[in-house]
């Protein structure tokens, strides 16, 4: 299966990146994935020389391809002034709105406060509706106390993770979930847990 994972930062190190790529790798030590993570302090400046998708050039042309045809999205974005950054719904402004049907979703966000915590679940999880992708209940929400030099140290972070990837297990087609745990060496959740 094909994993991205995509990330809202638009500066480096990034907090947002972190989280991403935690995310993507507890996925990846469940199944047999492949995949990249995608920064939109890399992806922007190339996504924003077009500003619709019949402007885009090969390589933002390649960044779309990317995650039109990806089987799992991991999407994460630092909170600015309350929602994720217009980077990454620059980025989502230029998917074909038929591409990311059924696909599945984990949703994070990084803020410094833990007031816009629900930013996940008032921002991202309705744009996810509109593409009628399939988004994981749990949503993962870090604040800078959760860090240390931009590693998670927060171990409550890394069980929302875990819970996100167990949703992730139950929610994908049992004929994927054998193929990517068979191809990985182990039993899948759905198969594991009726038989
Ligand atoms: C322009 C800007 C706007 C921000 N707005 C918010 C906000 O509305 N709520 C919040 O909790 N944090 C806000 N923050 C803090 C960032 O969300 C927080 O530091 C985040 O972890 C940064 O992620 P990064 O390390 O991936 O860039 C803002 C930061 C910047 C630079």
């Amino acid at each position: 299966m094909n994993i991205i994972g995509l990330s809202g930062n638009v500066k480096r190190p990034s907090r947002t990146a972190s989280l991403v790529e935690a995310i993507v790798t507890a996925v990846g030590s469940r199944f047999a994935v492949e995949g990249q993570t995608i920064e939109l302090v890399d992806a922007a400046p190339i996504l924003f020389k077009a500003l619709r998708s019949d402007q885009l050039d090969a390589e933002g042309r390649a960044i779309i391809d990317a995650v039109e045809a990806a089987d799992i999205l991991v999407v994460g974005s630092p909170v600015y002034r309350a929602s994720y950054t217009g980077a990454l719904k620059h980025l989502f402004d230029l998917v074909d709105y038929r591409a990311l049907t059924g696909k599945r979703v984990i949703l994070a966000a990084t803020g410094g406060t833990p007031l816009h915590g629900l930013m996940p679940e008032h921002q991202l999880r309705p744009l996810f509706g509109f593409f009628n992708a399939l988004s994981m209940p749990t949503a993962i929400y870090a604040t800078e106390v959760d860090f240390t030099e931009y590693g998670i140290t927060n171990l409550a972070v890394h069980e929302r993770i875990e819970r996100a990837v167990s949703e992730l297990a139950q929610a994908l087609p049992v004929s994927d979930q054998t193929a990517a745990a068979r191809a990985h060496g182990n039993r899948p959740a759905l198969v594991a847990a009726s038989a």
